[in-house]
């Protein structure tokens, strides 16, 4: 313990706000190929789901064209798998020749012609997770260099096959070697997973010094099991994850899983809600080419993604956790609005929950609500209010709230459709993105 300090605080030293060039102010939004490609590399038995540069365009497409680009959806991210087994003659990480004929640099270009920004992996270790080349310590500078020339605007290090001290060393030395290249590049850093993701193996200054954002925990999967189990770790440490979050550094509980197999619409909404509540990244890793009309609306949803992108940028937390198996989430926003989502950890029926805004420790006052996935706005709030609302199982709701200007009092819930709310409402602060 004493040495893991000593060498932690030896690296802070070091590295002197590596990371400080203004990029990530809120939390990055994409598609990244892991949870739902893995490390297919069957390009001759499955070639629209093996990890190609095909695979990479065609969702650089969609991004482009289905309306993704336009909401903030804007790095298309290779993960693990893109390598050739072999470093080429001077020591450069090399592309697959065979599922990147292209090379790096030509998808790059190709991705930049579309609007969007490229993401690559390395591993901070002699491999990566899947057994590609990995970046040992002294390969730092060359491949923060290679991925500089190719033109690539964001780097996930991951952490595989590598010991604490040497990522200790290594994960600071990356931040410097990419701020060398010139090239500004968002830099994402694995180093907490391996440490255990949390202090005092894990100090989250220096990651907010030299990182954009870390993952802190496992790997998602494609389950209800896998949302809510990252769910519980990172609420049940929020007082050492929340406070780390902040314009340019942010928690990663990892990718959307939106849209596969493993979650139900209500599930799919939990997702989105509380990701957004956690300041997370908004990456998704599902097929863009074939999507619900239901995931699509979800990922595409303009409140929740506002919210999640709230330049604020605090994260949010769990504010209680009821008997009941009810849970609340609060996160404050800019314009002294707020988003709450009631979620439901029960596996019977819809929970009809009573609470008030005075319960949740809102000032007195007078207040509108907007209804993210329903689309419903309520006026006429007051902190006392008794307010009743059904949660589906493993299902959440989840309301933007402003403070109206001026005090009025309704004793009852009036619904307004979003065409007359701006008519209806004229003063009310309404949610930004309205
Ligand atoms: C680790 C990471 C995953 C993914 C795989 C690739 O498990 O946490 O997100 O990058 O490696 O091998």
């Amino acid at each position: 313990m004493e040495f893991l300090l000593v060498t932690q605080l030896l690296a802070l030293i070091s590295v002197t706000t590596a990371l400080d060039n203004g990029l990530l102010r809120t939390p990055p939004m994409g598609w990244m190929a892991w949870e739902r490609f893995r490390c297919d590399v069957d390009c001759k038995d499955d070639p629209k789901n093996c990890i190609s540069e095909n695979l990479f365009r065609d969702m650089a497409d969609r991004l482009a064209e289905d309306g993704w680009r336009e909401l903030g959806y804007e790095y298309v991210i290779i993960d693990d798998c893109w390598m050739s087994k072999q470093r080429d003659e001077h020591g450069r990480l090399q592309p697959d020749p065979l599922r990147f004929p292209g090379g790096i640099a030509k998808l790059a270009r190709y991705v930049h012609d579309r609007g969007l920004k490229l993401g690559i992996y390395a591993d901070m270790g002699t491999h990566t997770c899947m057994g590609y080349p990995g970046t040992t310590l002294d390969k730092i500078e060359i491949d923060a260099q290679t991925f500089a020339s190719w033109g690539v605007d964001y780097l996930k290090f991951d952490g595989c096959h590598s010991n604490p001290v040497e990522q200790m060393i290594g994960y600071p030395r990356m931040s410097k070697a990419l701020n060398a290249t010139g090239r500004p590049i968002a830099y994402s850093c694995s180093w907490p997973v391996y440490v255990g993701g949390l202090p005092p193996n894990v100090n989250y200054s220096l990651m907010g010094e030299i990182c954009h954002l870390w993952r802190n925990y496992y790997d998602i999967q494609d389950s209800w099991d896998s949302v809510i189990n990252i769910v519980d770790w990172f609420s049940n440490n929020q007082d050492a994850l929340q406070p780390a979050a902040g314009p340019g550094r942010w928690n990663d509980p990892d990718m959307l899983v939106i849209g596969n197999f493993g979650l139900s619409i209500d599930q799919a909404r939990s997702q989105m809600a509380l990701w957004a509540i956690m300041a997370a990244p908004l990456i998704m890793s599902n097929d863009l080419r074939t999507l619900s009309n239901d995931a699509r609306a979800i990922l595409q949803n303009k409140v929740a993604i506002s919210i999640n992108q709230d330049p604020r940028g605090m994260q949010g937390r769990r504010l209680l956790q009821e008997k009941s198996h009810i849970e609340v989430y609060w996160r404050p926003l800019s314009n002294s609005a707020s988003a709450l989502v009631f979620l439901s950890h029960r596996q019977d029926m819809p929970y009809l929950y009573h609470t008030s805004l005075a319960k949740l420790h809102y000032d007195p006052g007078s207040y509108e609500a907007y209804d993210v996935f329903t689309g419903r706005t309520m006026t006429g709030l007051t902190h006392t209010t008794d307010l009743k609302v059904s949660i589906n199982p493993s299902g959440v709701v989840m309301w933007y709230i402003y403070p109206t200007k001026h005090k009025r009092f309704h004793n009852t819930w009036k619904e307004h459709t979003l065409s007359t709310y701006h008519v209806d409402e004229a003063e009310a602060v309404p949610p930004e993105v309205l």
